[in-house]
């Protein structure tokens, strides 16, 4: 059984100028502990894809299956629990809560999900130095760097050691150098901690660290590229 399977796929908008497809039929398999990238122009069609394996939005046609679990036989309750148990996001613009602390902004998929605090704060900590900021745990995101915001987004979003972390454009808002060391971040965290992390980007620095990259165009999943497991770019 893989992992996440991705069947048929279809997403119909409604829009002032009538209907657009966004998806047109993409299916894909991933197994456990992969790293792949889904890379393409703008609008092809990438965190339309991402938000729907997230069980953020559902499809208009076809199947997600993750760890076995059918997503569209969900309620938008089940779907909720889901998410927040077994999908991690990262997203372009961090999305960290401005007035919660960073520790406090890893720790809150764990106290969501009703863990002790104290031991949420531990694992919080235990995360951020994991990621290099462990004398940042007690500032505010806004006293963070745009890498350093990035790098807390990460780990809140390992926090609950979830099925699947999806990445959407997570160096997009970044210089090289961060972008890079929030790459390698990702890329750590696959090989060494087995984590399962769909990214999606339109940058080839950033596709290189992923194991393969499908190519979408249009909506469609064109060409999938099997590389040699390169943790660095060129
Ligand atoms: N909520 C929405 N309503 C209508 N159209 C949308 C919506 N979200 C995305 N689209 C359209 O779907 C297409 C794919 O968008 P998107 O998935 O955001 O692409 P990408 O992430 O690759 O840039 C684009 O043409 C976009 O304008
Ligand atoms: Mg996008």
């Amino acid at each position: 059984m893989s992992y996440l399977v991705v069947e048929n796929l279809h997403k119909r908008y409604e829009g002032p100028q009538g209907g657009l497809e966004a998806l047109k039929g993409v299916g894909f398999t991933v197994p456990a502990g992969d790293f792949v990238a889904v890379r393409g122009p703008s609008g092809c069609g990438k965190s339309t894809l991402l938000h729907i394996l997230g069980a953020m939005d559902r499809p208009s046609e076809g199947s997600v299956r993750l760890r076995g679990q059918e997503l569209s036989s969900l309620t938008p309750d089940e779907l909720a629990t889901f998410r927040r148990r077994h999908v991690g996001f990262v997203f372009q613009s961090f999305n960290l809560l401005p007035t919660l602390t960073v520790a406090e902004n890893v720790a809150l998929p764990l106290t969501l999900d009703g863990k002790l605090e104290s031991a949420a704060r531990r694992r919080a900590c235990a995360l951020l130095d994991r990621v290099g900021l462990a004398d940042r745990a007690d500032y505010l995101p806004a006293q963070l760097s745009g890498g350093e915001m990035q790098r807390a987004a990460v780990a809140r979003a390992v926090a609950a050691e979830p099925a699947l972390v999806l990445a959407d454009e997570p160096t997009g808002n970044l210089d090289s150098t961060n972008g890079e060391a929030v790459m390698e971040l990702l890329a750590d965290l696959n090989e060494r901690s087995g984590l399962t992390i769909l990214l999606a980007t339109h940058s080839a620095e950033a596709a290189r660290y992923a194991r393969r990259t499908l190519e979408l165009r249009d909506g469609r999943l064109q060409r999938v590229v099997e590389h040699d497991g390169l943790s660095a770019p060129v």
